[in-house]
């Protein structure tokens, strides 16, 4: 581009240099034949002759210098330090993005994750940040939460950002339009979002087209990240593949609740490194009532012998998870602890958004929505819940720890508080991509300042 430019650029001068030198030979000759010593007919004029101002050709010159000077110094810098550049360079469409409509413009940002018009993290993690969770291995425990890539479009795009891993979803049975729009809402003062959606999905046969095409390719690049040999662990290594879950939900006319999940693991649960029973979203009528300790083990029961009646490789079935609202009481979360423990349900996802409306909101008109509110105001409360849940499981069960985590000490505060894993949707909606390298940086720091060398060693540390 930079050589088209400067090629460019160096015709114009020569024609501006012929043109000069025409017009000079015009003058004298015209000056000569004014005083009648000329006979010879005049040479011809050239037809167009293009005008550069000094200011314009100034510009021009300086833009090219820039370009070419630009491009020299970047191609000495090393690769993590351009990948760096390209990850802040995301901040400057933040302003508009949010200058749009908030559905068109996480449109705008699945469509983009889909082509692959997104930086590609190309650093290592930091080694301290890697785990592994249900036999399966994370590069780093921050992980994109359902609802976000809802019909998984855009898993590769999105796992190339630098997430431990992405949940898709929530896919329904039946393809279904969701709530009228709009519904979604910003509170961008308060760093928050209050959403209606009522499981906007693509239906689980369009998804699982989508992951089968890509599960092959999934499948290659897990079976080369496992040929790193152990050094290449040890240093952190190049970020692997990434763990895809996908989160189901039910659809809003079904009557059979637990035959909608069935069939969900049925057609998906393939495609996998973790399933999740959502069953807390404040935006289907009933939804929520199948966390009571009766309906839940009833409904995990019934998944649970679904997914296990498939034929599984080597590498066994995914880990069923089931993920929780913050607005419960303690009798709940004891029933669900309880179920939890004796149906061994391998994960629990705390939690979802918020029906309550904390005082720090109240004040923002856009707070009187109806929806399910996420963001900063759900830290404290999801956190919360996620301590109880942490003790009443005594620390059996990987948790994931969700709400409100909009930096590395955020999500430090979610593991201390029992989470193994993180997930966040509200805080990358505003901030990015650039977010993310800046919350695993920040989360290593807090790692380190406290002595800790794993992840594992910090998890429930503040219930002890
Ligand atoms: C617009 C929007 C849509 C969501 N859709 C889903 C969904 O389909 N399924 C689900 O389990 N959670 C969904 N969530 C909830 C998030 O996954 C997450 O649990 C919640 O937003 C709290 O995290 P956060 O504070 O980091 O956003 C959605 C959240 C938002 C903001």
């Amino acid at each position: 581009m930079a050589t088209r430019l400067a090629l460019k650029f160096m015709k114009q001068c020569s024609t501006y240099r012929k043109v000069k030198l025409n017009n000079n030979f015009r003058h004298n000759f015209c000056t000569d034949a004014s005083v009648g010593t000329a006979r010879t007919p005049p040479p011809p004029i050239p037809k167009k002759v293009p005008q550069f101002s000094k200011k314009g050709r100034l510009f021009t010159g300086a833009g090219i210098g820039l370009l070419i000077g630009g491009g020299a110094y970047a191609s000495t810098v090393d690769e993590a330090t351009f990948c760096g550049w390209l990850f802040n360079a995301t901040k400057l469409v933040n302003p508009f993005f949010a200058f749009l409509d908030p559905e068109v413009a996480h449109r705008l940002a699945v469509s983009a994750a889909a082509r692959g018009w997104v930086p590609i993290e190309k650093r290592p993690d930091p080694p301290i940040l890697e785990l592994e969770v249900w036999g399966r291995r994370f590069s780093n425990p921050i992980g994109l939460s359902a609802g976000f890539d809802k019909n998984a479009e855009a898993v590769e795009g999105l796992l190339g950002l630098g997430f431990g891993f992405v949940e898709v979803g929530s896919v329904t049975p039946v393809p279904q339009e969701g709530n009228p729009k709009p519904r979604i809402f910003r509170l961008r003062n308060e760093g928050a979002i209050i959403n209606r959606c009522g499981f906007n999905s693509e239906g689980i046969v369009a998804v699982a087209k989508r992951l089968g095409a890509q599960h092959g390719k999934r499948k290659l690049e897990t079976t080369s990240s496992s040929s790193m040999n152990e050094e290449e662990v040890v240093q952190g290594g190049k970020a692997g593949p990434g763990i895809l879950g996908v989160n189901l939900g039910k659809n809003k006319t079904s009557e059979d609740a637990a035959a909608d999940y069935v069939q969900g693991v049925h057609t998906l649960s393939q495609y996998a490194d973790y399933m999740v029973i959502n069953i807390s979203s404040p935006n289907t009528p009933g939804l929520r009532q199948l966390q009571g300790r009766k309906q839940l083990k009833d409904l995990v029961k019934k998944v649970q012998a679904a997914r296990d009646e498939m034929q599984w490789g080597e590498e066994g079935p995914p880990p069923l998870l089931v993920k929780i609202a913050p607005d419960l009481s303690k009798q709940d979360l004891e029933d669900i602890a309880a179920v939890a423990l004796a149906l061994r349900v391998d994960g629990l996802i705390i939690s979802n958004t918020t029906i309550q409306r904390p005082n720090s909101v109240t004040q923002n008109p856009v707070s009187q929505e109806t929806g399910g509110l996420s963001g900063q105001p759900l830290f404290t409360l999801s956190t919360n819940i996620l301590k109880d849940m942490y003790i009443l499981t005594k620390g059996r069960i990987p948790l994931i720890g969700c709400g409100g985590i909009s930096s590395g000490e955020d999500a430090y505060k979610k593991i201390r508080a029992g989470a193994t894993l993180v997930q966040l949707y509200t805080a990358f909606a505003y901030g990015g991509p650039a977010l993310i390298p800046k919350i695993k940086v920040e989360l290593a720091e807090c790692l380190e300042r406290d002595g800790y060398k794993s992840i594992y060693e910090a998890v429930g540390a503040d219930c002890r």
